[in-house]
């Protein structure tokens, strides 16, 4: 079967731009404003990934898609993984979250860490497609960078020139992202899908 619409269960714009950027032909509409948090109390950003797929497929009864995203640090033990969102504390800003992570790198000198992506699609047929990917990279010793979200501004990927993401256009972060690729290997899926 041919998919032509997804409806996002992120209400992030830069993920949603991200997201449109590859993902050309299929027309994407937002969160519905209506539908509210949905607790991510999986395990795995698998998990976590389908969890919001299936809510926002339920509740639209139309192709929904999610992203769920972690950041691993080597020296960390791959912290902070599935609570990237929430690693500073469980209401944490984006810049309080890299200043904890800063921080925590205070003493390390092994600053290598990586970025994971899953992309999940649920359809009310029930099926799913998941594509996961990762991208890897060094933790900057400070904030670089005003583009993009997160934890861009400290993230130099090692396949770049030495600029962190947060110094990138969003072409330029997709090309070599986490996101970029699991998008680009979900595309690549979809057109097998059904
Ligand atoms: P989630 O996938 O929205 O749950 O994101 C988990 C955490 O990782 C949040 O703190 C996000 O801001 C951060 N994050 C997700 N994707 C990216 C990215 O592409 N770059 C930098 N930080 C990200």
């Amino acid at each position: 079967m041919k998919i032509t619409e997804v409806v996002l269960a992120t209400a992030n714009e830069h993920k949603a731009r991200e997201i449109r950027e590859v993902l050309r032909g299929i027309e994407i509409l937002p969160r519905p404003s209506e539908l509210g948090e949905i607790e991510e109390i999986g395990d795995s950003l698998t998990e976590n990934a389908l969890l919001k797929a299936d809510a926002v497929k339920e509740f639209t009864s139309k192709v929904a898609l999610a992203d769920d995203t972690g950041l691993e640090i080597d020296a960390l033990e791959g912290k902070p993984g599935v609570h990237s969102a929430r690693f500073a504390h469980p209401l944490a800003s984006d810049a309080e979250n890299v200043a904890f992570v800063l921080k925590q790198m205070e003493n390390h000198s092994n600053r290598q860490a990586k970025f994971i992506t899953v992309i999940a699609l649920s359809h009310p047929n029930g099926d799913h497609l998941i594509a996961k990917c990762e991208v890897r990279g060094e933790i900057a010793h400070k904030q670089i960078g005003s583009n993009g979200f997160g934890y861009d501004s400290i993230f130099i990927p090692l396949e770049g020139d030495g600029r962190t993401f947060g110094e990138m256009s969003s072409e330029e972060k997709n090309s070599i992202s986490h996101r970029g690729r699991a998008l680009r290997s979900f595309f690549d899926q979809l057109k097998d899908f059904g």
